[in-house]
Order: C-alpha cells, then sequence, then structure tokens
C-alpha cells in the first residue's frame, strides 16, 4: 500500500466552528500544531459510511511482538508477590487509609506487577495470548513502562534506568546512573522518590488501526497512568504526575533518543514521567523536575532494542505528524483551584467504607466484557457510586484524580439502560461543576436537565431525556452491542477546543489520557459492582454528537465505555499469568 496522501484541514482561526475549514497540505510546514492535531481528530473519525483509514484487514505476515526487549542488559527477577494480599478494595480511595510500604525490591515488584504486569494468559484452539493489569485497544498494548531508582537491595546496587518486561517480569538495566547524578535530579522531591516513564510504540495499534491509532496509545497511557496511580495506592505511595516536562528530557532519562540502540527496531514515543512517593507526607509534591539534571551525562547504556516486525508494509505518517505536533517542549505549570469541588460526603451521601472485593481482586482480576447479557440491571446506589469516584475532591487530592493538576475535561454523555429506580434515558454528569452553562449551550434546547431526585446532592448528574436508547447506543458505537446491552454506556465529552486553545496542542495527548483514567476507575469499579465494563475505541463521532445536540466543534466525544452484567466465552482457556516462569 502506497503512503496516504497527506492533506488535511486548517482552522482559521481556531473558531470551532466546521464551516471554517479550508485544504491545506500539513507536510507543508504552514499548519500550527493545534491546526495538525484538529485536522488529524476530523480526519479520523469513524462515520457511519466511512471509517477512518486503516489496513483494513489483519496483515499476520507483519504482527508485531507485543513485548520489547533490550538484549544485552543485567536482568532483575522480581520476587513474584504472594497472592492474596487482604488490603479492601475501598481503602485505595481512603486517604492514608493504607500504611507507605518501604522501598524495596518486593514493594516495587508488587507496584509493577498491580500497574503494568500481565494478569492471565487466554487460549482458544491453537492460538495463546496474554493480558494485562492494564488494558488496551484491540489488546495491541503499545505502552511501555521505565523506572528510574535508587539503590535498592538485591535489585541495584546504584540509581538505575530500568524497563519492565512485563512477560518474565523483570526488570532490565538500560542505564547506570551517577549518584550525583540521581541526587541531583531527585533533590526538589521527598526521600523514597522515584520516577516511572510511559512510552508508546505506535506501530502496535496503527498495524490493525491505522490512522486512529495514535488516539488509542493515547488512551492507552491514561489507563496505564491510572493503573500505576492505583498500584501507587495499594502501596500506600503517592504519584503525581510531572508538569510540562518536555518529550525530548523524557527520551533522553530513560534511552528513548539513543538512537544507536535502536537501529531498525520501532522508535518509541516519550509520554510522560510520573514521580512516585513511598512515604507518608501530607505535604504537597513538587511536580516541577529540574530538566537541567537530565543532560544526558552521568549514565552509562547497555542493551538493544528488538525488532517488533520484521517489515512494516504499510506506514501511517499522520500519525508522525499528530505526533511532532503534540510534542511537549518545557511548559508552565498547571496550577488551578478545586475549591468549589464537592466534598466526599456530599458526592458520595454516606463514604464507602466497605465493599464486595481486594483491592488485589479489584485489579488482577479486571477483565473487558466482550459480551453483556442486555438483562442485568443495578442498583442506583452502585450507580451513583460509579461515577461519584469519576470527581477530583476540594482539594484536588483525591485518588486518583490527585495524580494530575487539570480540572476535569472529560464529562460524560450517558445512554442509561438499566439503573433500578431510575428512568432509562440520556443523562450528563460533569465532572466539573462549573461546566453546567457551557455545556446546556452546546447540548439541545429540549434537554431537562432534571438531577435524578435520589441522587447525593453533590453529585453533578442531569437527566436529559427519558427513552429507551439502547438502540441507539448499539449504533453509536459503530453497532457493537455491548453498548446498547449494558447496564449503561456513555461517550466521553471533552472541552475540546478551549483546552487546546488553553494549554496547547500537547494537550490533546492529555485529554486521551484523562479520557483512559476515566475508563480505568469505570472498569475497577464494575469490578467491585460485581459486573464487568469495556472501553470502546470504535464509535461514530459525530453521530454521538448529534444525539446531543452538539454541533460545534467545542465538544468532541473522545472514548466510549459500557458497564453491565458480562456474558462469558467458555470456549477460552484461562492459564496463570506468570504460571510458567514459576514452574521455571
Ligand atoms: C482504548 C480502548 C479501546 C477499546 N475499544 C474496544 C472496542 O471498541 N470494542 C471492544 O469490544 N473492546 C474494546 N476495548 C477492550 C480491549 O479489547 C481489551 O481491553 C483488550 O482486549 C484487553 O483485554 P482486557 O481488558 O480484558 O485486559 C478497548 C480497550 C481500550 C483500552
Amino acid at each position: 500500500m502506497t503512503k496516504t496522501a497527506m492533506t488535511s484541514h486548517r482552522l482559521s482561526p481556531l473558531s470551532g466552528e466546521p464551516g471554517t475549514l479550508e485544504r491545506v497540505g500539513l507536510l507543508e510546514g504552514d499548519a500550527s500544531p493545534e491546526e495538525v492535531v484538529v485536522a488529524y481528530h476530523e480526519r479520523t473519525k469513524h462515520h457511519f459510511h466511512r471509517y477512518a483509514a486503516s489496513l483494513g484487514y489483519m496483515d499476520w505476515a507483519t504482527q508485531p511482538d507485543p513485548f520489547r526487549r533490550y538484549s544485552g542488559t543485567d536482568l532483575v527477577r522480581l520476587p513474584l508477590p504472594k497472592s492474596g494480599r487482604p488490603l479492601p478494595y475501598w481503602q485505595l480511595y481512603a486517604a492514608a487509609a493504607v500504611p507507605p510500604e518501604l522501598l524495596s525490591i518486593e514493594s516495587v515488584s508488587l507496584f509493577l506487577r498491580y500497574a503494568l504486569s500481565l494478569t492471565a494468559w487466554k487460549r482458544f484452539q491453537q492460538t495463546t495470548w496474554s493480558l494485562r493489569a492494564n488494558p488496551s485497544s484491540g489488546n495491541r498494548h503499545p505502552t511501555e513502562g521505565y523506572a528510574v531508582l535508587p539503590a535498592i537491595e538485591r535489585l541495584g546496587d546504584t540509581p538505575a534506568v530500568y524497563h519492565y518486561a512485563p512477560k518474565e517480569h523483570v526488570l532490565e538495566r538500560r542505564a547506570v546512573l551517577d549518584a550525583k547524578v540521581w541526587s541531583e535530579i531527585l533533590a526538589p522531591f521527598p526521600d523514597g522518590s522515584f520516577l516511572v516513564g510511559l512510552s508508546s510504540v505506535h506501530w502496535r495499534e496503527a498495524w490493525k488501526y491505522g490512522e486512529r491509532a495514535f488516539r488509542y496509545c493515547q488512551h492507552d497511557v491514561g489507563h496505564a497512568l491510572a493503573t500505576l496511580r492505583i498500584a501507587a495506592a495499594a502501596l500506600g505511595w503517592r504519584l503525581v504526575l510531572l508538569d510540562g516536562v518536555a518529550d525530548a528530557t523524557i527520551a533522553r532519562l530513560i534511552g528513548l533518543s539513543r538512537s544507536e540502540d535502536f537501529g531498525e527496531a520501532e522508535r518509541e514515543e516519550p509520554e510522560l514521567l510520573a514521580l512516585i512517593v513511598a512515604e507518608l507526607s501530607s505535604s504537597a509534591v513538587p511536580r516541577r523536575l529540574n530538566e537541567a539534571t537530565v543532560d544526558g551525562g552521568g549514565l552509562l547504556w547497555q542493551g538493544t532494542a528488538n525488532t517488533l516486525s520484521l517489515e512494516h508494509g504499510v506506514e501511517w505518517p499522520v500519525i508522525d505528524e499528530v505526533a511532532r505536533a503534540t510534542r511537549r517542549c518545557q511548559s508552565a505549570s498547571i496550577t488551578e483551584d478545586f475549591s468549589k469541588f464537592p466534598t466526599e460526603e456530599e458526592l458520595f451521601g454516606t463514604p464507602v467504607r466497605e465493599g464486595l472485593l481486594t483491592a488485589e481482586k479489584a485489579i488482577l482480576g479486571r477483565r473487558s466484557a466482550v459480551a453483556m447479557d442486555g438483562s442485568t440491571a443495578i442498583s442506583q446506589a452502585a450507580f451513583f457510586r460509579m461515577l461519584a469516584r469519576l470527581i477530583p475532591a476540594p482539594d484536588g487530592r483525591s485518588m486518583p484524580w490527585d495524580a494530575v493538576h487539570w480540572r476535569p475535561r472529560i464529562h460524560l454523555g450517558l445512554f442509561v439502560h438499566r439503573v433500578d429506580g431510575l428512568p432509562p434515558g440520556l443523562y450528563t454528569l460533569l465532572r466539573d461543576p462549573e461546566k453546567v452553562e457551557p455545556l446546556r449551550h452546546a447540548m439541545r434546547r429540549e434537554f431537562l436537565w432534571r438531577r435524578p431526585p435520589s441522587c447525593p446532592r453533590g453529585l453533578p448528574l442531569y437527566l436529559l431525556k427519558e427513552g429507551d436508547y439502547r438502540a441507539l447506543a448499539t449504533s453509536v458505537s459503530c453497532g457493537q452491542d455491548i453498548a446498547g446491552d449494558g447496564a449503561f454506556s456513555l461517550g466521553m465529552l471533552a472541552d475540546y477546543m478551549d483546552s487546546l486553545t488553553t494549554y496547547g496542542a500537547a494537550f490533546y495527548r492529555n485529554l486521551f489520557w484523562e479520557a483512559g483514567m476515566v475508563g480505568q476507575v469505570l472498569y475497577l469499579e464494575a469490578e467491585e459492582a460485581g459486573i464487568r465494563s469495556t472501553g470502546i475505541g470504535c464509535y461514530f463521532d459525530d453521530l454521538m454528537h448529534e444525539v446531543f445536540g452538539i454541533s460545534s466543534r467545542e465538544w468532541q466525544s473522545l472514548y466510549h465505555f459500557t458497564v453491565g452484567g458480562p456474558v462469558g466465552d467458555s470456549r477460552l482457556t484461562t492459564i496463570a499469568a506468570y504460571k510458567l516462569e514459576e514452574e521455571r
């Protein structure tokens, strides 16, 4: 297949009005990064009669290896944590309820087990595939994880940069760090801190999904950011996304800029750097890295990246373009006020202090439903609790929203099918209570904007229109029955144009990260409620907008989700994640 023609659209100015588009060539270098983003987003919409460009079939000969490895590195085999940790799931969300674990090889192992490890192998006839704690669109797993750790007994005598290899649950030591450089990097942060970096291999996702794959890579980063935050909470640790770190700095620190170590192998796009604080502290954690300390000096590198596909056959240059347009240069901190957000009591009525599962069961047992039963209803209490988990606390500190520093930019357009005592219909959850007026203005005039009488008074949930929306929910999600057969499904409405104009093009990625985090909370909440959920990346963008009456480009649906009673697939055999490793 030939390279795709590089034409797209320019917005002049960034008005958000679809009518102001004209065609331009993005490669000509005359488009602003925000214009490239908008053009990419428009171009990768699925329409009822035209899906975003992709190969349209699976080219099995070029299927990418889901596991990156660096040959020639020292391996640190992480002790597989014993299963059955009794921490209740609800305690993940109760501030300071979990005493912090000391930083050790065991606690690092548990952290990575909960965040990024394999959780099962599945087998059907001759085919076997693995699943992980972090979900991924089409199970492609484009996200790679790195840790920058201090010297830790039995893990390493010096600070070092590691790549995490989930198949074997091992760390590959990519670089040894000069102790002085490490202490300079960590100087602003509390003792017992370390860093985690995430990157994306676009090709893994593009192989299946073509041009829309960049969006999915970003969703997956958001899911992984949430699994990291939740894993940290299970250990009593905090995690914050470092603010405004240049992608070039991340690439230097975790070795992604080292062409000599990649050769012909697929490169990784730097995404984010997070700080983990392995101690209890009520004081605010600084979110800025002193980037001058990461100048590439003081690091002794080893290892060569494996090639994931012997050939590619097709390239998707728009992905490279949007990646370039959304790369972050060092940027100013975002400081926002959360003081008007509802308190725990206002959100939940009675704060949740009991539940069904242990944290471990929810985290390692999480699965996507491949089909929904079309009959399970959930209680209002369960529905309200799931939604309440999606709203940050007034001090911005509720888990996992304490990991990010911007006010919510993702709101929900809900299709409620079966919630006991609630009329089925269209609803909206405004994750930032101050967005009522802008969204009311953007949506259909005839919507009711009525608060369900039984809803906790701090939960910004509104009934918009009663009705049976099961068939429409299915249609909107590319005809996938899971969206109509769940208890409810939803589209995540992003405050899109305002985010791009306020924070710049790089924030396009953050919007998807936030959407992925919302999804991850819903995944775990569904487990805790005894049901299941599934992320939905395939949906008809503008059909969703039309249902809610959104005609301006200001608001865009960035991710869909369904929650309900799952139907299992008895043809599949499940094998324990590390059974083979254990036997070895
Ligand atoms: C961003 C994203 C988009 C997804 N889109 C769909 C979808 O459109 N339809 C679907 O059935 N599953 C979808 N999934 C579910 C994945 O197929 C699932 O996460 C993957 O197969 C791994 O399985 P697991 O979630 O049980 O670990 C999506 C998941 C993610 C994270």
